[in-house]
Parts: structure tokens; sequence; C-alpha cells
């Protein structure tokens, strides 16, 4: 008989404690940078499986349930944002107990957060040939790099409620980068002011987009005052490079459309 499921099996705790696993001897502030990483990792692969969720629905045109999975994507991420607050407790000195360990680890290597761009829109071949081939980081990449990502789900889901999506967005390369474009700019402007519900859909896609924009300033804030003007692990300028990330939306005819309103 097989034996019963209790809290530690089936949550696998023993497994996850063991996971914590510093490079020498624990410095006491490297047990919190170890699991807020975790952390952010389970949430990647939580948020992941609910876009992914997101896209299927609104190939099916189940916009309410998009919505209703949109919001819960939305209130992870601000968790996500809020989490920064608890690293922003070590000061640079106590990060400087043992940032040499970390080599050149960095955030900059999560495919996770790579996966996360993707499905937003934003693909790079650079990102995915930086793992090695047949790994999981790299496969789970080259899935992600033809399927369509959020964006062409949106699109697609407003041409089957009628909407006059411009032919050539339809038909858009979803590994290409998400442009502006005036033509799909008026169609949005008209669903605005006569749909509520698909507009509702659109706001919370403009959540989702400001959200990961937050995450973004949150982390260069963080960044700098942890390191200031240094050099990052991962081989960057550090925060004069994630600097550069900053104040890019992912669904620009959203935000443009907001002038024409
Ligand atoms: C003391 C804490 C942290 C410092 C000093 C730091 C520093 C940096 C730096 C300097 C970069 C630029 C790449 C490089 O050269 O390394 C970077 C990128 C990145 N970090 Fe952090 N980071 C910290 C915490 C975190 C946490 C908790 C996460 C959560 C997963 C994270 C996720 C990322 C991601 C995803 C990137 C890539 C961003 C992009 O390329 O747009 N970082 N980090």
């Amino acid at each position: 008989m097989s034996e019963a499921v209790t809290y530690g099996k089936y949550l696998k705790i023993d497994e996850l404690l063991s996971l914590q696993q510093p490079r020498d001897e624990v410095e006491h502030d490297e047990m919190l940078f170890i699991v807020i990483h975790q952390v952010y990792e389970l949430w990647f692969k939580v948020v992941l499986h609910e876009i992914d969720y997101c896209v299927r629905l609104l190939a099916s045109e189940d916009a309410d349930r998009a919505v209703h999975t949109l919001k819960r994507v939305l209130t992870i991420l601000k968790v996500m944002v809020s989490q920064l607050d608890i690293l922003e407790t070590m000061t640079p000195t106590e990060f400087l107990t043992f940032r040499e360990r970390l080599e050149s680890a960095s955030g900059f290597q999560s495919d996770q957060f790579r996966a996360l761009e993707f499905v937003l829109g934003r693909k790079s071949r650079a990102a995915i040939e930086r793992f090695p081939e047949g790994s999981r980081a790299r496969r789970g990449l080259e899935a992600r790099w033809e399927s369509p990502t959020l964006w062409d789900a949106l699109l697609s889901y407003l041409a089957s409620q009628g909407y006059a999506i411009p032919e050539e967005q339809l038909a858009r390369d979803p590994t290409a980068p998400i442009e502006a474009s005036q033509e799909l700019q008026s169609v949005l402007v008209a669903l605005y002011r006569e749909d509520v519900r698909n507009a509702e859909l659109c706001e919370r896609i403009v959540d989702l987009d400001e959200g990961i924009q937050e995450w973004r300033y949150r982390h260069v804030k963080m960044v700098e005052r942890t390191i200031g003007s240094k050099q990052g692990t991962g081989g960057s300028a550090g925060s004069a490079y994630l600097r550069t990330t900053l104040h890019q939306p992912l669904f620009p005819d959203l935000w443009e459309i907001r002038a024409q309103l």
C-alpha cells in the first residue's frame, strides 16, 4: 500500500529546504539572497504558467476567463515588486560579504525572465544562444521562439470579435519586436469608446505592461543603492545598462491611444 500523503511529501519540503546551498560557509545575509532569488524563480514559473493559459483562453475566445487570469498575474506581480523591499534591507557592506562568490552569476542569466520577455513580445536570438545546446533553459526558449506572444493572441482574439485588425498585424512575425501601428490604434480607439468588456481586457494588459516596467525600475533603484556605479557580476555596466531598459512599453499602441481618447 502506498504511504499516506502528508504536507511534507506533497510539497517535497525536505527537497525544498535542502536547495539553499551557499558556495562556502554561509554568510549571514547570503541566506536571504539565495532564498529571494529562488522565490522569484518560482513566481516566474507561475506567471509563465498563467500567461500561457491566458494566450490559450484568448485563442478560444474566452475573454472573461482571460481577464480573471490576468488579474491573478497582476496580483503576483505586485508581490514580486514589493519583495524588492526585503532585499533592500541588505546594506552594500552586507552584500560585499559574499558578492565575490557569485563570480559571473547574475539575474541576467535567468532563462525564465527571458521566457517572460519572449511571451510578452521581446524575443532575441542572443538570449537563446547564451544557454548551452540541449539545456532545459535553451529548449524552453526555443519552444517559445515561434509561438504567438500575448499581443498576437490579443489581436487574433479582437479579429475574431469582428474588429478590423490590419492584415499585416494578424500575419505579424511573432519573433519580431512589437511596433506601434497608426491603423491599429484607430481600431483600438473605437473599441475603447464603445466596448467596455474588451476595453477592460486591454486595460489589464496595460496593467501587466506597467507592472513589468515598475519591477525594472525598482530593481534598478535597488541595484543603485547596493552597488552604485560598479559593474554587474554578469559583465554589464550594471545600473547604467539596466537604466537603458526602463520606460520601454511592451505594447506601445495601448499607450499611444491615450492621447487620442
Ligand atoms: C543585491 C541584489 C541585486 C543586485 C546587486 C543585482 C544586480 C544586477 C545587475 C548589475 C544586473 C545587470 C546585469 C549584470 O551585469 O549582472 C542585473 C540584471 C538582472 N537582475 Fe538583478 N540584482 C539583484 C537582485 C535581483 C533579484 C532578486 C532578481 C530576481 C530574479 C534579479 C533579476 C535580474 C534580472 C532578470 C536581470 C536582467 C535584466 C535585463 O537584462 O533586462 N536581480 N541585476
